[in-house]
């Protein structure tokens, strides 16, 4: 399975903490935005992975990431001119989904919870056509929302609809097979001028190939689009890593956990931060981990 990190959009609602740079690089408590979702693919086991982004923000990307090699991954990066839709990100990436299934996440969502790993995992071997992830919120009208029916199926999809029908929002990481490339192909552009992702989950369901795979009320799921968004995100992962003494979505150990990267690789990737606590996290996770 490849992946595809969506890491583009005008960032509008952010301004102006976005005229100059992009919102996945603004940060989550103590690591830029992005670190997130791509530690969601590297924890499905997916190390293939292609960022996409606005022009200006690559360079900034490349920075980041570079060809991920350090971390045990394989990273590429397209541009994508103008948020044309988060279902672009298909066209964009026809090449690198090629015939592979492919996982995309939203380069703005937080998903942080128990046994995250191992259900990646069993809804990858699951995959049958496309799999979506469902968490309750108190807001619907704010998301993509999955109808289920008492069997847990997936009734109805639907994109902010003003009379939601459930609250299961449909988050911001989706798994597909390759076909996926060719019902986005067909896409037309809705009437707020986007390729909607809802209209690829909408052409699963009507397949009979869409599932929903819900995340319960012990996991958490949390979406940084606004300032106040990002602010409690960031509160978040600062009790949750305060008192625990344990990093979410730290990529070096993602990497070594995983064993994409050995403790001598981790190492040498403390010494390179060693001045900041989080260098001295990874130095300390080389000797215990390895
Ligand atoms: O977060 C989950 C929700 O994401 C889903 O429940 C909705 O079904 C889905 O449409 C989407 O809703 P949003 O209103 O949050 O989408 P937004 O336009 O804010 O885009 C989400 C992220 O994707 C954001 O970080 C910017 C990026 N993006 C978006 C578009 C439209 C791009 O990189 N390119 C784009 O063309």
């Amino acid at each position: 399975m490849n992946g595809i990190v969506l890491a583009g959009g005008s960032g509008t609602r952010l301004y102006p903490l976005t005229l100059a740079t992009s919102k996945q690089l603004l940060a989550v408590y103590d690591k830029p935005m992005v670190y997130y979702p791509l530690s969601v693919l590297m924890l499905a086991g997916i190390r293939d992975i292609l960022i996409i982004s606005n022009p200006p923000s690559i360079p900034a990307l490349r920075a980041l990431f570079g060809d991920g090699s350090h971390l045990g991954l394989h990273i590429t990066y397209a541009e994508q001119q103008e948020p044309r839709g988060i279902a672009e990100a298909f066209l964009i990436g026809a090449d690198h989904v090629a015939d592979e299934p492919c996982a995309l996440v939203l380069g703005d969502n937080i998903f942080h919870g128990a046994g995250f790993p191992q259900l990646l995992r069993s809804s990858r071997e699951e995959l049958d056509g496309c799999m979506l992830f469902g968490y309750p919120v108190s807001d619907p009208y704010r998301y993509g929302i999955g109808e289920v029916d008492a069997s847990g199926a997936l009734v109805s999809i639907e994109e902010k609809p003003a009379h939601p029908r459930s609250d299961n929002a449909i988050t911001g990481l989706y798994f597909y097979d390759s076909d996926v490339v060719e019902i986005a192909r067909e896409l037309v552009p809705s009437p707020r001028g986007e390729l909607e992702i809802t209209d690829v989950n909408l052409a699963y369901l009507k397949q009979g190939r869409a599932r929903l795979q819900r995340l319960g009320r012990g996991f958490t799921w949390l979406d940084a689009g606004t300032h106040d968004s990002m602010l409690a995100a960031s509160q978040y992962v600062q009790v949750i890593e305060k008192r625990q003494g344990v990093r979410v979505a730290c990529l070096e150990e993602i990497a070594l956990r995983m064993g994409y990267i050995d403790a001598e690789a981790c190492h040498r990737l403390g010494v390179e931060a060693r001045n900041s606590d989080y260098g001295r996290y990874l130095l300390e996770l080389a000797e215990t981990v390895g």
